[in-house]
Order: structure tokens, then sequence, then C-alpha cells
């Protein structure tokens, strides 16, 4: 946990579908609510697919850059809308990075879905963002990173693609049950993260109340 960062820079080493397969026959033991397992994953060999796969992912890019330049965090479910629109007049005018313009030539990409009817989302009915569901899905996508970190791999998950749900589920076939939750890349890593920067549990956690004490060892 402490060295599994995200990774963006792969060689050109490929990677087996051997060892795709034991990563994700270790990360199936992820938990999900009632334990029904609601995700779908889809490996994705085809050039033009991937193709396809990165320029739906770059338009989410631009508006994410924008965002962040502009101090917004991207699609907060609490933000300023009004700053946000502003923001995104501005979207597409910043540089997006190799990764993001390479998408299709990671080593291993893999597209998570979930079953919208195994997952358990009891804050469904609150009227506010819902975030629950995911719950069931994203264990299973961390285990992914953690089992290629077990095997000198490295990668990083990235939901962008979510922004254009419609046009990837076209390109996959996807049935309308399933939601896209994320996509996944993974590759041997050019150089590996070592530190990584997180808060204290002190920063975050408190004694009894919300704003209770510091809970401290
Ligand atoms: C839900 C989620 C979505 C993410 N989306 C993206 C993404 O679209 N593009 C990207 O390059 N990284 C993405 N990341 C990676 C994060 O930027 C990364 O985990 C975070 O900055 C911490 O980096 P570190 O582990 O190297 O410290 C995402 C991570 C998570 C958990």
């Amino acid at each position: 946990m402490r060295s599994t960062g995200a990774v963006r820079e792969f060689t050109d080493e490929a990677v087996a579908d051997g060892t795709v397969y034991e990563i994700l026959d270790d990360a199936r033991f992820a938990p999900s609510g009632g334990n029904r397992q609601g995700w779908r994953a889809v490996v994705v060999r085809d050039p033009q697919v991937r193709l396809g796969l990165r320029d739906l992912y770059l338009p989410g890019w631009d508006e994410y850059l924008a965002m962040g330049r502009a101090g917004l965090v991207a699609w907060a479910p609490v933000t300023d809308r009004e700053a946000e629109a502003e923001a995104l007049r501005d979207a597409g005018a910043g540089k997006r990075g190799a990764f993001a313009e390479r998408l299709h030539e990671v080593p291993v990409l893999i597209v998570l879905l979930a079953d919208l009817r195994a997952l358990a989302a009891p804050d469904r009915d609150l009227g506010r963002y819902t975030l629950t569901g995911g719950a069931s899905i994203y264990p299973f996508a961390w285990n992914i990173l953690l089992a290629a970190r077990d095997r000198g791999l490295g990668g990083v998950m990235t939901t962008m693609l979510t922004r254009q749900e419609a046009q990837v589920r076209a390109l996959l076939d996807i049935p309308d049950e399933y939601a896209v939750a994320a996509a996944l890349a993974l590759g041997h890593p050019v150089r590996r993260p070592t530190k990584l920067r997180r808060a204290a549990v002190e920063n975050f956690t408190t004694l009894d109340r919300f704003d209770g004490p510091e809970f401290t060892a």
C-alpha cells in the first residue's frame, strides 16, 4: 500500500495474458456488498478499439486539466458550478501529457464495468450524490493494482472514460445494465514510485465526533 503509486509510464515490454489472468484471479477476492461481485472486466487488445478509447479519454482529460488550472476539484459533487463552467471555456488549452496522448499504447488496458443490478447501494434514495454502489466495485480495481504491483508491474486507474459513457458503451457493445466504472492501464514501470505523499492519520481521524479531538496512537 505504501509503494503502489500511480504508474503512467511503461517500458515496451509486453505483459503475458497469463500474468493478466493471474492478476484478475487474485483481484476477484475483493469484497462487495452481499458478495454480489458485480464487476465485469474487458481486456482491450484491438488497436482500433484502443484508439477509440483514447479519443474518448481526451475530452474529459482536457476538462479535468482546465478545472485543475482554475483551482477546482474537477466534477466534485459539491462545487461552484459557475466557476466550473467558466473554467471549461479554457478546456483544451493545456498540455495533456504522454499518458493521455498514448493511452492506446499501454501494455494492458482493462475496462471495468459495474452491473447496476448487483450493487447494494443504501444511499441510493438520499437525494444527494450516491457513493456506496461504487464501494462494491473499486476494491476490485484497487486489488488489480495491488496484484500487478506484486508481480513487478505498475499501473493506474482512470475514471475519465465515464464522461463519455454512451460512446464507450457503443464501442464495447456494453448492455444498458452496466455502467462504466473505470479503465486500468498496466505495464512494466519505467520507474517505481517510492515515496507517496499522503496526509497523516491525525489529519483525517477524530474521536467520537466529527469535530472531536484528533485520534492518535
Ligand atoms: C478514482 C480514481 C480516478 C483516477 N483518474 C485518473 C485519471 O483519469 N488519469 C490519471 O492519470 N490518473 C488518475 N488517477 C490516479 C491518481 O491521480 C493517483 O492515484 C493520485 O494522484 C495519487 O498518485 P500517487 O499514488 O502516485 O501518489 C485516478 C485515481 C483514482 C483512485
